[in-house]
């Protein structure tokens, strides 16, 4: 890696510390109902050996352990989200199913043909990195025949040069952040990843993006309302005293603005995909 991009690859690492420590319950398009969605697609039960990448603070990690009492291993490269995702393991008392690791997902420590079932949810697309080099590492720990799950952000193929443009230079902008290519793939694109990576799509659901990456609903729900509004007091507070947090977040702006916009937010979803090694 050259030193620009190492430099960058830690800010970006500090970042998601920062925001590991804030505790955020999950931070994907679709929110909750998408969780259950993709784990209904993986066809999940107590039999399965799981590993889910790239679990920032483990709440999907302990919904999917206390819903099919399956043993799954979930792994950050943040040590604050894995500090956090094991003491929302304890709390929850479902530690005996859970194994959390700090490991990056591009040199995972595990053998070859390890798990049964893979699964991320928008983790390709914030990666700054080669996604099919992240995604073929990860098909490597899954056996032959089973399967890979991802939930990750799409932009229409129908999208108008023009804003196809602008997307570019905002995400260009956003680069030195987090967020690295959200939005930057189309469905055809997300295909062609999983299947260079040695896997044969099985399913594929596509969703609008009406739904924010965590609702109000979805954080009052895994929350309540006093841990919601004790969350918000601490991130702004957090926002007011790092300066690197506010200039990524500042940078992120104008790409969420392009996805969230009633104009423009149609060319923008989430993608339920699944394929099997
Ligand atoms: C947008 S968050 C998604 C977290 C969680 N999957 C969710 O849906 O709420 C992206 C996560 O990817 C992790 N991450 C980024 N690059 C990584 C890498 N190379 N290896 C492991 N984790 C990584 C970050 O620390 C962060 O927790």
């Amino acid at each position: 890696m050259k030193t620009s991009e190492e430099s960058q690859e830690k800010a970006r690492k500090r970042y998601y510390d920062i925001v590991g420590d804030w505790n955020i319950p999950i931070v994907h398009m679709g929110g909750l109902s998408a969780t259950d969605e993709l784990m209904e697609m993986l066809d999940l039960n107590e039999s399965r050996g799981v590993i889910e990448v790239a679990c920032g603070t483990g709440y999907t990690t302990c919904r999917v352990a206390n819903t099919y009492h399956c043993h799954i291993t979930a792994i950050d490269y943040s040590e604050e989200m894995i500090a956090k995702a094991r003491e929302r393991a304890q709390k929850e008392q479902i530690n005996e199913y859970i194994a959390f690791e700090v490991a990056d997902a591009f040199n995972l420590p595990f053998e070859d043909n390890t798990f049964d079932v893979a699964f991320f949810e928008s983790f390709l697309n914030i990666l700054a990195g080669d996604k099919d080099r992240a995604l073929t590492e990860i098909v490597r720990v899954v056996k032959p025949g089973g399967y890979v799950g991802a939930n990750e952000v799409f932009r229409a193929e129908s999208i108008p040069p023009e804003l196809l443009n602008r997307m570019k230079e905002a995400l260009q902008e956003m680069a030195l952040g987090p967020g690295g290519n959200l939005g930057r793939f189309t469905l055809r694109e997300w295909k062609k990843c999983f299947e260079q990576s040695g896997l044969t799509v099985t399913q594929m659901v596509k969703q609008k993006a009406e739904s924010s990456p965590l609702s109000l609903k979805d954080l009052i729900d895994s929350l309540g309302i006093c841990g919601s509004l004790s969350l918000m007091t601490r991130m702004t507070l957090d926002v007011l005293s790092h300066s690197e947090l506010r200039a990524s977040m500042w940078k992120a702006i104008p790409v969420r603005k392009i996805m969230h916009h009633k104009d423009t937010r149609k060319y923008f979803g989430y993608i339920l995909i699944t394929g099997k090694k």
